[in-house]
């Protein structure tokens, strides 16, 4: 089981949409996902159409009373997608566990003690757009941190402190945590700016830039609203494409490859397109014009033959 930190403590740069259409493509890909809402605006429990206020147990009773994780986890209408759901009452967590010792290492201790059915491949951590305590119980949970960022001028900003904030957590309490990468998420590729931008970030992260961005597209702005996933809501957009591109790379940077194949079958749609076009190209090539163009040639001769 890996355990990412999906972290920004910059607001609205696309942490929520990356956890559910991520998480979703790994699913679909046959992996065991487990999406956990640690933010209390409880973004990505609506987006993945749960309603927080009807079930009996949340986040907040694992962080404050120390609840099983087992206990919390609900499917959703993705087969092999999991998630822990939150509701507004995650606000007052931070200020409930302020003075509490451990209060770091709750989520940690709770992974650690998972004893549910499921075996999850991959747990992606929905974080909220601040360094508080609730981020920092993802980055001593987690194995590994995957950065949403947007392409705009000040987005470097804020960067310094979270990777201050990582390094601190690495030293102190969790010296296994890595940058998996950082993603360019509402990309608007017509600017000279986006390029000026990804160069910067580019510079600045290296490798762990990801090989592919998400770019800007209304279906992703308008999936939540629906309680749907991209590849429920409009799964020929470019919305659809980028993530599916780009859980195909966070697998190969788990040293998992998929091929071609494995990722149109997935999405379902292309693998159809794409056979239908094989077999007609091969129906076109025998039957249709070499018969009527060889009897033509063959009845020359024969009445040569017989003249
Ligand atoms: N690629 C995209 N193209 C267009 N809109 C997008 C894209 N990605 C996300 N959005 C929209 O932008 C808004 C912010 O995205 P999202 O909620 O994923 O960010 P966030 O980092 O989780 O925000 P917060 O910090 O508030 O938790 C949402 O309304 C979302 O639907
Ligand atoms: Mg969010």
């Amino acid at each position: 089981m890996k355990i990412v930190a999906v972290i920004n403590q910059k607001g609205g740069v696309g942490k929520t949409t990356t956890t559910v259409n991520v998480g979703a493509a790994l699913a679909r890909l046959g992996r065991k996902v487990l999406l956990l809402d640690l933010d209390p605006q409880s973004n990505l429990t609506l987006h993945v159409d749960q309603r927080p206020e009807l079930e009996s147990a949340t986040l907040t009773q694992l962080l404050v009373e120390d609840r099983p994780l087992r206990d919390l986890v609900l499917a959703t209408r993705t087969e092999g997608l999991f998630v822990v759901p939150t509701d507004s009452t995650l606000g007052g967590v931070e200020q409930v566990l302020a003075n509490r010792i451990g209060r770091e290492t709750i989520l940690r201790e709770a992974f650690d003690a998972y004893d549910g059915d499921v075996k999850f491949d991959y747990v992606l951590v929905d974080c909220p757009p601040s360094l508080g305590v609730l981020s920092a119980n993802a980055l001593v949970a987690a194995n590994e941190v995957l950065i949403p960022m947007q392409t705009e001028y000040f987005s470097l900003q804020g960067m310094a402190k979270l990777t201050e904030v990582i390094d601190l957590v690495k030293r102190r309490l969790n010296p296994s945590l890595d940058v998996l990468c950082v993603l360019p998420c509402m990309v608007d590729l017509r600017t000279r700016l986006t390029t000026e931008v990804l160069e910067n970030i580019s510079a600045y992260f290296g490798d762990r830039l990801a090989r592919n961005l998400i770019r800007n597209n209304v279906k992703l702005a308008e999936a939540p609203s629906f309680g749907l996933t991209i590849f429920e809501h409009a799964p020929d957009s470019n919305g659809a494409e980028d993530y599916w591109e780009f859980a195909r790379e966070f697998l190969e940077r788990h040293g998992e490859t998929i091929s071609d194949a494995e990722l149109y079958a997935a999405a379902g749609y292309e693998v159809e397109a794409e056979a239908e076009t094989e077999v007609g190209a091969g129906q076109e090539a025998a039957p249709d014009p070499n018969p009527p163009v060889a009897t033509a040639e063959e009845g020359q001769p024969s009445p040569d033959g017989t003249a």
